[in-house]
């Protein structure tokens, strides 16, 4: 039986998680795909948006623009404002115009972290912070916007591509013997490619018909610290490489500042996703093993 593809736009296409979605969604003949990137479609601009749409008329956007620096969104609260609330606002009126659903991606840091056991989709939120302020406010636009939408928060994303914490952490253990790493907050690893599976899989579901609009956790599965998270990754690299560092030292959050405040537990309870889509978490460490091999593939070092 023939069947046209599902066509969905993606907007941030070369970030972590767009490249990821992208790449995963052209290798399924479910789906064909508009990807694009900051210069072919800035969000921040209504009418770029809304000339994207009427040409290209997809089934469903999928924004993963935005800015996602914690740090960066607390020195210009402004541009965070801008990017992770405006643009969503702007991407769910012109979607409502003409009747095309929205998948957004949110944040953990919506949460203030203070839930040892980790949070659901109806627990309470109060951001510490810029960005987690942002990306609220960014929900918030669009649930008053556009009925027809999935807000997917995640956390800890990691790829082998853009700028992330295991890409981050493999330049410096090749160039210092000591590393330091926070060991006392909590959290999930997500592959941005196990995140695409999911973001593809709920597409599928909606397009034949599930009408499970709303918000969604998912991450990967085994909740970590940035440290055991780092012990990690210098593991499966050490597969590949001769990495200069020897040593991975713990170190509390108090003696590890940075601008942005961060959740000391940030771990996404993913119940709501598999009792209404089915999907089940992953475990994030057979994904690194995955990723870490593919990077050597294309790494030249
Ligand atoms: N990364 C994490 O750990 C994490 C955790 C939880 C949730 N999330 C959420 O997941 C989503 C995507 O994260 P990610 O890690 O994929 O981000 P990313 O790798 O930083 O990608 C974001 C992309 O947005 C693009 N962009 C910036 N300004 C834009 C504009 N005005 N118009 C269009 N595109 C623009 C960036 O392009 P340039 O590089 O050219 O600026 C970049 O390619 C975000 O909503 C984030 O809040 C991320």
């Amino acid at each position: 039986m023939q069947f046209d593809p599902v066509k969905i736009l993606i907007t941030g296409a070369d970030g972590q998680s767009g490249s990821a979605i992208a790449r995963l969604a052209e290798a399924d003949g479910f789906f064909s795909v508009i990807a694009l990137n900051r210069k072919q479609l800035d969000v921040t601009q209504p009418e770029r948006i809304v000339a994207a749409l009427d040409r290209y008329l997809p089934d469903y956007v999928i924004n993963c623009a935005g800015l996602n620096s914690a740090d960066r969104a607390e020195r210009d609260p402004q541009r965070a404002m801008l990017l992770n609330a405006e643009a969503p606002r702007h991407l769910a009126v012109a979607c409502g115009d003409l009747s095309i659903p929205m998948i957004q991606l949110s944040t953990d840091y919506v949460f203030d972290g203070h839930y040892a056991s980790g949070y659901t989709e109806e627990d309470a939120t109060q951001p510490l912070g810029a960005y987690g302020d942002s990306k609220l406010q960014g929900e918030l636009n669009i649930r008053q916007t556009l009925p027809r939408h999935i807000i997917l928060r995640t956390s800890w994303l990691f790829s082998d591509r853009g700028d992330n914490f295991m890409l981050r952490l493999l330049s410096e253990a090749r160039e210092s013997s000591v590393m330091y790493a926070v060991d006392d907050r909590r959290g999930c690893p997500t592959s941005a490619f196990d995140l695409a599976r999911v973001v593809l899989a709920i597409i599928k579901q909606l397009s034949c018909g599930a009408e499970a609009w709303g918000t969604y956790h998912y991450c990967g599965a085994e909740v970590t610290t940035r440290y055991g998270f780092s012990e990690a990754v210098i593991a499966a690299a050490r597969q590949y490489e001769d990495l200069k560092v020897d040593h991975i030292q713990p170190v509390a959050s108090k003696d590890f500042v940075t601008e942005a405040q961060r959740p000391a537990t940030s771990v996404l309870k993913c119940g709501k996703i598999l009792n209404v889509f089915g999907i089940r978490q992953r475990p994030w460490r057979s994904e690194l093993q995955r990723l870490i091999r593919e990077y050597y593939g294309q790494v030249r070092l």
